[in-house]
């Protein structure tokens, strides 16, 4: 395809009638929405959504008493973020929120997907609250809900404040979680009169291993395998005390999950034994987060793996940790571990990867569609769930912009396209997925990458900020609008 295509030209190529493509944001026009494809339709009223968090795209570190996260330190350690940049300007969206909604609503979006910056509203982590932290929040969810779009709430995506890890260790110390448990109970008082559903902490599968195992995200330590245990557990009865706060402080009927990068397991060929493993598999090899929240208890086989490492605790712990919760919240990017019966062990052989595998543009991102077809299946008959929600799925790709300033990213429509199929061949079997927030609704601050890696649907300018929808927001545009996998 030439670089010179014409804005005619390029709402053909999109599908799409060129009449309606002038529009606030510059997003191409579905007009009208076509019928979905036979057999490609997904239950009435699933959730469509996009998803940020607030390292990631606030900016405005140092604005309105925003005390520092153990993410404004982290970035300062030469060598860290692999471009050398920081959050601290990010995608402004401190300032810019209503510029973003509105991109939000151009892709027909009901839902959306934000986290709280923990340090916004309690700047040292607990004691006095910050006002004015709060009232972004109300500001957001406001102007959310003005444009008939939903706030889902993170309560923490991973900018723990600094001030909790330079007195207590952060998550090494159980005086965090409680912490974390009267920081959720402010939250879920001011804001679940019109916030109706929160997700707990983000990821603590990678902000566990990476932030202090690793030392690739903050608080950058790396240490041993008994203490990572001990951490993970504190993490999950933090995730207790939340959803506790949540119930005793929220609005009657607000609903309480996590948000998990679930370690996915799928079976390597699916025959009725392998199939079987996975589902073991899917069940230890989340033994240390999900399934205690799910059950609250270790599995032998994860006590009997972690030996001397084990994680200490008392009963009434996992009392707190396995609180019940209104829904599951799955990251499901890629694979894991295919699996295969196996007579040894648990019952199941995780398989190596080839290095021929192939990925996108993020090494880590492998490309297994029926991850997302599994994952969710496996899960609700594991922890027999009725709402799983796919809180992340998405990827980065090299978005390079045309010289008529426009970004086909027909790679990520086709990872896009090739997951959403999965995720209807599931829910067309009564898998219970309520609904996909796509990760992410514009480019941002990505972690060790820093801005290196693209994951949004709207392409950003870092030192203009200008936003500009790739192909894949009019794809999704479709998906929504025609409520059908897009493919
Ligand atoms: C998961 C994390 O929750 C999010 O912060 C990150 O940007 C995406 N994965 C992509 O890596």
């Amino acid at each position: 395809m030439s670089d010179k295509v014409s804005r005619r030209q390029f709402a053909k190529i999109a599908g799409l009638s060129a009449a309606g493509m002038a529009n606030p944001v510059g997003a191409v026009e579905v007009n009208p929405a076509p019928p979905p494809r036979a057999g490609t339709g997904f239950p009435a009223g699933f959730v469509w959504g996009t998803a940020t968090s607030s390292y990631q795209v606030e900016g405005a570190v140092n604005e309105d008493g925003r005390g520092a996260s153990i993410w404004d330190k982290f970035v300062r350690i030469p060598g860290k973020i692999e471009d050398g940049t920081t959050g601290d300007r990010a995608n402004e969206h401190y300032h810019r929120y209503k510029e973003d909604i509105a991109l939000i609503k151009e892709l027909g979006c009901k839902a959306y997907r934000f986290s709280v910056a923990w340090p916004r509203v309690f700047p040292d982590g607990d004691g006095k609250p910050n006002p004015k932290g709060l009232d972004f929040y109300n500001r957001l969810v406001d102007e959310l809900l003005k444009n008939g779009i939903e706030p889902w709430l993170t309560l923490y995506h991973w900018d723990l404040p600094q001030s909790l890890q330079d007195r207590f260790g952060g998550w090494r110390s159980t005086e965090t979680c409680k912490i974390f448990g009267d920081y959720a109970a402010y939250v879920a008082e001011h804001l679940t009169d019109r916030v109706k559903n929160v997700f707990t902490l983000n990821e603590s599968g990678r902000f566990v291993y990476f932030g202090y195992g690793i030392g690739i995200d903050a608080p950058g330590l790396t240490l041993p395998q008994a203490e990572l245990n001990q951490i993970r557990h504190n993490s999950a009865l933090a995730h207790g005390l939340a959803v506790q706060a949540v119930r005793a402080h929220g609005r009657h009927g607000t609903r309480v999950g996590p948000a998990e990068n679930i370690d996915a397991c799928a079976p390597a060929i699916d025959t009725p034994e392998n199939v079987r493993a996975a589902e073991i598999a899917l069940r230890e090899m989340n033994g240390g987060y999900l399934n205690v929240i799910m059950t609250g208890q270790y599995t032998d086989a994860f006590l009997k793996f972690a030996g001397p490492n084990a994680p200490k605790y008392i009963d009434a712990e996992l009392k707190i940790i396995s609180s019940p919760v209104d829904f599951l919240g799955l990251n499901i990017y890629a694979p894991q571990n295919y699996v295969v019966a196996s007579d040894q062990g648990a019952g199941f052989m995780p398989l190596p990867i080839p290095k021929s595998f192939p990925h996108m543009n993020s090494d880590w991102l492998r490309v297994g569609p029926e991850t997302i077809y599994w994952v969710p299946k496996l899960a609700a008959k594991i922890w027999k769930t009725d709402a799983i929600y796919i809180s992340e799925n998405g990827t980065s790709g090299d978005d390079v912009v045309r010289p008529d300033g426009k970004i086909y990213d027909t790679d990520r429509i086709m990872y896009l396209r090739n997951y959403l199929a999965q995720l209807q061949r599931a829910t067309s079997e009564g898998v219970p997925v309520r609904g996909y927030f796509l990760w992410s609704l514009m480019d941002n601050f990505e972690w060790v990458y820093g801005l290196n890696k693209r994951f949004g649907l709207y392409h950003v300018n870092f030192d203009t900020q200008v936003r500009t929808p790739k192909l894949s927001a009019s794809f999704y545009r479709n998906v929504i609008a025609t409520n059908a996998a897009g493919v």
